[in-house]
């Protein structure tokens, strides 16, 4: 990696809404002599972006590039030693901008949710970027650094107890609380498109080894398709249903696993759910919000009645406001047993919106991680995952900046045996407003 670089960080899309928040959270939390400089389209408006973020920003550089023009980008990557991306949809703005990067021998981090986007990267960048050095990290907000770094601290804490390995592993979101912006919306809408349209990117979408580096040397552990409806789930002894955000998240922790070399396990099934408890209002509960995301996704779908949508929803540019942001929050527990026979329990959360407030304290601690923390770092280059990338280091970062990340050895499930609630989870049904609340329709305790 070379260090002659003009500038440390660059944020490519720091006009738009999620862009604006993680610079925002760099001018508030980097530490002064980090070179920063912002990246977009129009200088006009990352003029504007600047004068926003006040004064630790005020002398940050401005950078003009734009993802249909390949040169403009090989000159942002050789500009700084990392590169932080906000600029979506990523499967139809993203790609160029990683293979400069991974020439360069850059460091890239970005928020994409896209598998198909992820594995064209993989399949076009890895063995470039293994190459020159350079760390190109998919996924470092909401989706899916929860759940890769969850997944990895409950690993070392079954290693560090001589546990074994991980089998059974879920994820359950037991609280969500946010907002959504117009990019990530176009960001759905568009994988949607790509999965209709050809019947092999459909398969591609619904393999649930989609990212693996190494597809043929993948355990065959039966059934891994996702959750698609509401259900009791015995071992968990609570009723769970379909989590949104399951279909990439548990591809980056697959990933993950068969990167280390499968260190979680050669028999490591994983998956997520929304955790709805074992309460008389559960199973309702459970049911009304599978049929929620369904209407959603199916309303996202099609023509019509996304023409409908787009007069209600956040326009590209928008998102929740700062109320929202401020208020949100998100927790979740992932259950594990181990080849030895124990339990382990981890939780994760944070205050704040997950997917703007909390994703950009995690795209923004990607970014420092990448340019301070080089000692702290895995030896590995290539396309990677966040906890491939940069595991323990990112993970001492984000509790440092207020996330939980913790795993503990249990004899029982907690969540039941616990003193009674003082208020019942209460379901907020997805609102359909500007203030639209689509991933966060789920339970507030
Ligand atoms: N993983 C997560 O948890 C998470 C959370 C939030 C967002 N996201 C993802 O992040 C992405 C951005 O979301 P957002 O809400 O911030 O979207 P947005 O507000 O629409 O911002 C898009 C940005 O891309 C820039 N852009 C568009 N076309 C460009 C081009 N040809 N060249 C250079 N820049 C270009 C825009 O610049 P202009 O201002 O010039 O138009 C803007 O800065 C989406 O893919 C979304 O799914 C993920």
């Amino acid at each position: 990696m070379s260090g002659d670089r003009e500038l440390d960080i660059v944020v490519f899309g720091a006009t738009g809404f999620a862009g604006r928040l993680v610079a925002g959270y760099l001018a508030g939390h980097a530490p002064g002599g980090l070179r920063i400089g912002l990246a977009g389209r129009s200088e006009r408006r990352l003029t504007d972006a600047r004068a926003g973020l006040g004064a630790p920003a005020s002398a940050w550089p401005l950078l003009v590039a734009d993802s249909a023009d390949p040169v403009s980008l090989g000159v942002l990557a050789r500009a700084a030693r990392v590169v932080v991306s906000t600029v979506g949809p990523y499967r139809a703005q993203g790609l160029a901008l990683v293979e400069a990067c991974a020439a360069a021998g850059t460091h890239y981090a970005d928020l994409t949710g896209e598998v198909l986007f992820i594995r064209d990267s993989i399949d076009r960048c890895h063995d470039v970027a293994a190459s020159t050095g350079a760390r190109i990290v998919h996924c470092c907000g909401f989706d899916s650094v929860p759940s890769d770094l969850g997944t990895l601290v409950l690993h070392q804490a079954a290693r560090a107890d001589d546990a074994g390995d991980l089998l059974d592993t879920t994820l359950a979101v037991t609280a969500v609380r946010g907002g959504i912006s117009g990019g990530t919306l176009a960001s759905m809408m568009g994988q949607q498109d790509e999965v209709r349209a050809s019947a092999e990117r459909r398969r591609v979408a619904g393999d649930a080894y989609a990212l693996s580096p190494d597809r043929a040397a993948e355990p065959d552990l039966g059934d891994e398709r996702d959750l698609d409806w509401a259900r009791y789930d015995g071992d968990l002894r609570m009723w769970v249903g379909p989590w949104a955000m399951a279909g990439i998240n548990t591809r980056v922790v697959r990933r993950s696993n068969a990167l280390q070399g499968w260190a979680y396990g050669r028999r490591f099934r994983y998956r997520e759910v929304t955790g709805f408890g074992a309460g008389p209002a559960a199973p309702m509960l459970a049911v009304a919000a599978s049929a929620a995301t369904k209407t959603a996704e199916a309303w996202l779908a099609f023509g019509p009645s996304r023409a409908l949508l787009s007069q209600l929803l956040p326009a590209p540019g928008q998102g929740p406001s700062e109320k929202t942001r401020r208020t949100g929050f998100f927790r979740m527990q992932i259950h594990t047993r181990t080849s030895a026979g124990a339990r382990y329990l981890g939780t994760i959360g944070a205050q704040g919106d997950p997917g703007y407030a909390a994703t950009s304290v995690m795209l923004g601690e990607t970014a420092l991680c990448l340019a301070l923390d080089r000692d702290h770092l895995p030896d590995r280059a290539g396309v990677l995952t966040p906890a491939t990338a940069m595991g323990a280091a990112l993970t001492a970062r984000l509790r440092s900046a207020g996330h939980t990340l913790a795993a503990r050895r249990v004899t029982q499930l907690p969540h039941l045996s616990g003193p009674p609630r003082k208020r019942r989870p209460r379901l907020l049904p997805p609102r359909v407003s500007r203030r639209v609340n689509l991933r966060g329709y789920l339970l507030v305790n």
